[in-house]
């Protein structure tokens, strides 16, 4: 019988800023990093530990384990789980952190870490165009608890450091973010909130390991809606917070309370889903620069948001901390909701579903989907018109891809 795997993980990037680490490619990063050579009974993937608890031969054995002499065994399943921990190791390093905490969904990662972060009194900046659910958190639950909260434009460091008060205790940002891709400094970021003794989360699901690792900046913590991009196939939610041992550590121990676990079968299904992220992710890459530079040159559409292109706001930003710059375009059609709505219907590839970074390419109008019930004057404040579009690309044929968005907007 194979020892029992641990969780603990050794930083596999020695704080290199990643445009000096270009050992090995995204594929090769996707598929090896993290990844143990040792699983139990010689599997080459890790074994699908699928138990509620773990039993003890006997009552010594057992007190060996609570007197903590037996450390490389578990107890119960939302104490810890081989395939959830062979999961985690694999995103720990891939971003360039000490150690990962795979969680139940992106918003179970926001939740989670935000609840531990912060206490009552303390106040939290947030980068204004953030996923709406977070907002939402933050703005409408954070409040119970008396914690104070500013919102800023995200790509502003100027007013972030102005946002600081005594009592800032945290710095929350997306980059890009959803769904106008803004990008924010990193490096900067990280520099004027560790000046100011604050600390920092990166909400890093659009950019993924392989075009953008936060923690290598400074940043202290990232999450990603696992969902998206790293499991890859639309077909499972989790999430994941990963950082330097001395914050994911108390975060492990609180998830034992909040009990926001995934399941080892999900887990492995995130497993799969990464060795093959590098292609994903390439493809979505190179699929995301040609149609937006497409959509940019049509007469249809009034604007287009893509960090690829020179016009986008934080191009040069996104230039210097990304390495592609995904999958992910917003943008404008030149009329109203109805007309957006015709070139949404004529889409024979894509499929009008709200998630994004999967193989299949999605689609989306914000204002009838995630900001339906949005008032409309917020809607209209955040930026959020009738006729914008979100189109996550898949891994369809970029010609192909190119030649359905062409049909469609012969239909507006
Ligand atoms: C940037 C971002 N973060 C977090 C989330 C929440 O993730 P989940 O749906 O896995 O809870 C989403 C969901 O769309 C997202 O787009």
């Amino acid at each position: 019988m194979q020892s029992f795997p641990t969780h603990k993980t050794t930083r596999h990037n020695n704080g290199q800023h990643p445009q000096d680490d270009r050992r090995t490619g995204a594929s090769t990063r996707a598929l090896h990093e993290g990844v143990r050579r040792d699983h139990a009974f010689h599997s080459l993937t890790p074994p699908i530990v699928q138990t509620a608890a773990y039993t003890f031969r006997d009552t010594d054995a057992l007190i060996a384990f609570k007197s903590a002499e037996a450390t490389e065994r578990l107890e119960y399943g939302r104490y810890g789980n081989p395939t959830v921990w062979a999961v985690e190791e694999r995103l720990a390093a891939l971003e360039g952190g000490e150690e990962a905490i795979l969680v139940s969904s992106g918003m179970a990662a926001i939740t989670l870490s935000l609840l531990l972060l912060l206490s009552s009194g303390d106040h939290l900046i947030i980068g204004d165009d953030t996923y709406h659910r977070t907002r939402v958190f933050v703005n409408d639950f954070l409040s119970r608890y008396e914690i104070a909260v500013t919102t800023v434009p995200t790509s502003d460091l100027k007013a972030i450091e102005q946002a600081i008060r005594p009592n800032t205790r945290l710095i929350v940002a997306e980059t890009p973010t959803n769904p106008f891709l803004r990008c924010v400094d990193l490096s900067g970021l990280a520099d004027l909130a560790h000046r100011h003794g604050v600390l920092t989360l990166i909400d890093s699901t659009f950019a993924t390991p392989l075009n953008q690792q936060p923690l290598l900046h400074g940043i202290d913590l990232v999450i990603h809606s696992v969902t998206k991009y790293l499991a890859g196939h639309n077909d499972l939610l989790a999430g994941v917070i990963i950082g330097s041992r001395e914050w994911i550590e108390p975060l492990r121990e609180s998830q034992k309370l909040f009990g926001a676990i995934v399941d080892p079968s999900a887990a492995y299904q995130v497993h799969r889903g990464l060795q093959t992220l590098g292609l994903r992710v390439s493809r979505q890459n190179l699929s995301g620069m040609k149609i937006a530079q497409y959509l940019e040159s049509h007469p249809k559409i009034s604007r287009v948001w893509y960090p690829g292109l020179t016009s986008h706001p934080d191009h040069k930003v996104a230039l210097a901390q990304m390495t592609g710059f995904g999958g992910v375009i917003s943008f404008e059609i030149a009329g109203d909701r109805a007309a957006a709505s015709r070139f949404v219907d004529a889409l024979q590839l894509a499929k009008i579903a709200p998630s994004l970074g999967g193989v299949d390419t999605l689609v989306m109008q914000p204002a009838i989907m995630s900001y339906f019930n949005t008032p409309i004057e917020e809607r209209r404040s955040l930026g959020i018109t009738d006729q914008l579009i979100r189109l996550s690309l898949g891994i369809e044929d970029p010609e192909d891809l190119l030649a359905d968005i062409e049909q469609a907007l012969e239909m507006v």
